[in-house]
């Protein structure tokens, strides 16, 4: 396949770009190459060699002797490589009662065509089990594991224990070479993010004030507020392997482990306390409003989503309190895909 693209591409390309400085006749060289004896010989003991060696590189991917026996073995950097596609990983931490919304986040990043590079990191291992049985090598456990009686603790020292452990995967991830998505799985992707992380910055994230922007706002970290205070989302945040984005999680590390008690079971004051700090020395970018709305825009502003409709990329199921509630909201404004496409989920149905 990839032998007959690049013969049928470059005829093409060089008809199409005479002005390019790779172009050539294709009268000169084609009968070179296509009616030499060697060189039809060479073609086609190219084309055996890939039909007979493509197969099997390419089952190794899917092949089960590639994963331990044991779930709990699976490590970090077997996952990133096993899920990763041109050095890319997509995250998302879950525990188990969130099943259902990462069954829906996962339903719209398959409409995207991205399922194949999501790892989800589970913090328990019914997660870990239950996603690995369902869809072989996409979820990984980095202990130690959220045990049930802290699950059910949200908002508890314990609880923050673990949501806090954030930065630390990221930052492991971006060490072992990968470009990470990370993504809370309270939300639903409506067009591809990829084509906004434009430029080669460090990384990408989006503002959760609902102060609405013009349409070309700037990229840069917003200015603090009265209170001296950003508040970027820690949801959305695309880092790519530079040195930047490392210091930018070993910051976020280190004001969690300064500051926890202030921060009460959320993990974003100290993200923009990480990003004020190191605005000096890491290339940052500002993803646009529109693009990226918080919850508390998008579905508390119908004037705002009519005025930028068809703009939305990834929209999240914030500024709003419990569990059910965020499921009828998901409902009300049809975005709970999980009814009438699970079949499109690569968990399937979850019973
Ligand atoms: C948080 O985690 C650290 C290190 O894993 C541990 O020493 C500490 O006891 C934990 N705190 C709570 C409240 O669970
Ligand atoms: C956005 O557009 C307005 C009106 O065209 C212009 O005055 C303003 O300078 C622009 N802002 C930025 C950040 O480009
Ligand atoms: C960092 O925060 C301080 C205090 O709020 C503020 O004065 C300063 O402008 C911020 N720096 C950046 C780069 O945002
Ligand atoms: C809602 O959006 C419209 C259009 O952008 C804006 O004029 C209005 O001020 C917004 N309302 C609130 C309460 O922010």
């Amino acid at each position: 396949m990839a032998q007959q693209h690049v013969l049928h591409h470059r005829p093409i390309q060089s008809s199409s770009s005479s002005s390019s400085p790779h172009s050539y006749s294709p009268i000169s060289n084609r009968p070179i190459f296509l009616l030499s004896r060697n060189g039809l010989f060479l073609l086609l003991a190219l084309l055996f060699l890939v039909g007979v060696f493509l197969p099997w590189t390419g089952s190794n991917r899917g092949s089960s002797s590639y994963f331990p026996s044991n779930w709990r073995d699976y490590s970090l950097a077997e996952a990133a490589k096993f899920v990763s596609k041109d050095g890319t990983v997509i995250v998302c931490a879950v525990s188990y009662p969130f099943l259902p919304f990462l069954n829906n986040w996962l339903i719209s990043v398959s409409i995207q065509k991205h399922q194949e590079k999501v790892l989800v990191i589970a913090e328990d291992y019914a997660t870990l089990y239950k996603v690995n049985e369902k869809w072989p090598g996409h979820a990984v456990l980095i202990p130690p594991a959220l045990d049930s009686k802290t699950a059910q603790n949200f908002g508890s020292p314990g609880f923050f224990n673990f949501t806090s452990r954030r930065p630390k995967h990221l930052l492991e991830i971006l060490e072992l070479g990968y470009n990470v998505l990370y993504n809370d799985v309270d939300m639903v992707w409506l067009q591809d993010p990829f084509q906004y992380f434009e430029g080669s910055h460090d990384a990408y994230f989006s503002d959760d004030r609902t102060t609405i922007k013009p349409l070309n706002h700037s990229h840069d970290l917003p200015i603090p507020d009265r209170n001296g205070v950003t508040y970027i989302c820690s949801c959305t945040i695309f880092l790519r392997p530079t040195n930047g984005a490392k210091i930018l999680m070993k910051t976020w590390i280190d004001e969690l482990q300064s500051g926890s008690k202030a921060y009460e079971g959320n993990d974003q004051p100290a993200f923009n306390w990480a990003l004020n700090k190191t605005a000096h020395q890491v290339d940052l970018y500002l993803l646009s409003q529109a693009a990226f709305p918080t919850g508390g825009l998008y579905f508390k502003n119908e004037t705002w989503v009519k005025e930028t409709k068809g703009k939305h990329v990834i929209v999240h199921n914030n500024y709003i309190v419990g569990y059910d509630n965020k499921m009828k909201r998901f409902h009300d404004f049809g975005l709970w895909l999980v009814d009438d496409h699970a079949l499109e989920s690569p968990l399937g149905k979850l019973e």
